[in-house]
């Protein structure tokens, strides 16, 4: 049985407060250690769904647009566009050899013929978007950086998702290969990164 306060009320209000501090001060590290491994699992959760991200924009279709330079590229291994196609400045080709000339909104259905899909044409150039040789950080860091992106912000990369040019890249036309995951898996996994904080590796 617990034993009654005898000496006074003041004491046994100070036990209580006593205890009540020393509860605090054993509990709070196992606290803090604990929300800071939760926190440690959300990044690596991100993290890891950003790599599969990343798997995706890294694939040739998607990179046969997202240029550095002022011409499309072509294949797997991302060869210079045959007829030395440029750019232009809208991004739709030179003045005198437009993408559309070649480029409708549908592939052709023939082994190199040209493929299809509605605004068929180049990232801007001063926003490219060229994932090409970059580290998983640094794709990862332009992809968040809106001065990079096209001014948008990370909700905003969602719907880009569902947009022809990208959804083209998963029906490519004869002959070509397609990203590593399913388009829905790639959306979730962006969604996923998101929704974990955005984490980017080193
Ligand atoms: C035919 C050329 C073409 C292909 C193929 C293409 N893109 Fe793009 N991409 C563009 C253009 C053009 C823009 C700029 C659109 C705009 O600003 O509205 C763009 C913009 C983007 C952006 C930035 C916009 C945003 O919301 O952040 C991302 C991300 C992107 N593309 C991802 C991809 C991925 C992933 C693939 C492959 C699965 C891909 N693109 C394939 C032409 C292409
Ligand atoms: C003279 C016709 C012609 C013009 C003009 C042209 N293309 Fe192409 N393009 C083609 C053909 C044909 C292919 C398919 C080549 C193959 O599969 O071997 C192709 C393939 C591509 C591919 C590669 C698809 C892949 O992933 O392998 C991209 C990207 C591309 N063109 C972008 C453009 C852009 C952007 C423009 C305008 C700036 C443009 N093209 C202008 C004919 C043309």
């Amino acid at each position: 049985m617990i034993q009654p306060c005898r000496l006074s009320v003041l004491i046994c209000v100070c036990d209580v407060i006593l205890a009540l501090l020393l509860g605090v001060i054993f509990c709070l590290p196992f606290a803090l250690a604990t929300s800071q491994k939760n926190s440690a699992g959300k990044d690596a959760q991100s993290l890891q769904a950003f790599r599969a991200v990343a798997s995706v924009l890294t694939s040739p279709r998607c990179l046969n647009c997202h240029v550095p330079g002022d011409g499309p590229l072509q294949g797997d291994d991302n060869h210079p566009h045959a007829m030395n196609v440029k750019r232009g400045i809208d991004g739709k080709g030179s003045a005198a050899l437009r993408c559309r000339a070649c480029h409708q909104t549908e592939n052709t259905n023939i082994l190199h013929g040209p493929p299809g899909a509605a605004d068929w044409q180049l990232p801007p150039s001063d926003t490219p978007m060229a994932w090409k040789g970059l580290s998983t950080g640094e794709i990862c860091r332009n992809l968040k950086d809106p001065a990079k992106n096209g001014n948008r912000s990370l909700q905003d990369l969602i719907p880009h998702m569902d947009t022809s040019l990208v959804r083209w890249a998963w029906n490519p036309g004869p002959g070509r290969t397609l990203p590593p995951l399913s388009h829905d898996e790639f959306v979730d996994k962006l969604k996923e990164w998101i929704e974990t904080g955005a984490a980017c590796p080193e």
